[in-house]
């Protein structure tokens, strides 16, 4: 009883009590703080994961234009409903060439971190375009308009370069051969696809769209059918040493 007794001073005196809050959140902010200053990097390296390229990184920039995250999130908790529903969770490098981050802080729709490969394109096209005409109470908004907007890869090196700037390791070729990459991913049949899967493992080719020439929905579709594909989660273990 003696120590609750000496408590209940601190806990009458207002001064003392301020005191004494401020030092214990200090003490505790410093350990929590100081350690990330000697990190050279809080994520841990997982292997699949490399920049989007070209095609990908543009058909995320509609994605954030349009507002997508507005309505879903690309983030799965560790809680057994949402890996049960979604998929592995979220691991922190899936998400360490975003710019700006994806997270989202709200579902009206469901989470999109795994939805790369879960339908077909032409799925995709047609959800996007009418989403009621798949899914009929779905009350997502409409996009049709983007496979009707032809895209060139104008900026896409300005693109790169910016987010080269703020940390992804595009490399001077990757950069260099940005335009003939964004038409290659949307065109089986170019020459360069196999110098495009070198340069992004795994980036998967296709007409997305089933129409000529390289639309908004063909980067947006790139995109959507990447997404929480890049890891392969038969072989990944979390490293526990860190
Ligand atoms: C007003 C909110 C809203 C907005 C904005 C929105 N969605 Fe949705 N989305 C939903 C809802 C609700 C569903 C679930 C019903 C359905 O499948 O249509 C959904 C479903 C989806 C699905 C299917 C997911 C799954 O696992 O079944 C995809 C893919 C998708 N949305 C992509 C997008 C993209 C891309 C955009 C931006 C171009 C977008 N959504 C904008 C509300 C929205």
């Amino acid at each position: 009883m003696a120590i609750l007794d000496k408590h209940a001073v601190i806990e009458r005196n207002a001064t003392i009590l301020m005191v004494l809050s401020l030092l214990v959140v200090t003490i505790g902010g410093i350990v929590e703080i100081a350690p990330l200053f000697y990190l050279q990097n809080t994520i841990e390296d997982v292997e699949g994961m490399r920049p989007y390229s070209p095609l990908e990184l543009t058909g995320r920039d509609i994605y954030v234009r349009e507002g997508c995250y507005v309505c879903h999130s690309q983030m799965i908790r560790p809680m057994r409903d949402e890996v049960e529903r979604y998929g592995h969770y979220s691991l922190a490098a899936e998400s360490q060439y975003d710019h700006p981050a994806q997270w989202g802080s709200k579902r009206t729709g469901p989470d999109l971190a795994r939805v790369g490969g879960r339908y077909t394109d032409k799925w995709q096209m047609d959800h996007l375009s009418n989403p009621q005409s798949v899914v009929p109470v779905s009350l997502m908004p409409k996009y049709a308009f983007l496979k009707d907007v032809m895209i060139e890869p104008t900026y896409i090196t300005d693109l790169m370069n910016t987010h080269k700037f703020v940390g992804v390791p595009y490399t001077d070729e990757m950069i260099a051969s940005a335009s003939a990459d964004f038409k290659a991913q949307a065109d089986p049949d170019a020459d360069g696809v196999d110098d495009l899967i070198a340069r992004y493992p795994g980036a998967q080719v296709r007409n997305f769209d089933g129409q000529p020439g390289v639309s908004e929905m063909d980067a947006l579709i790139a995109y959507l059918q990447m997404l929480g594909t890049l890891v392969d989660f038969s072989t990944f273990t979390p490293d526990a040493s860190r």
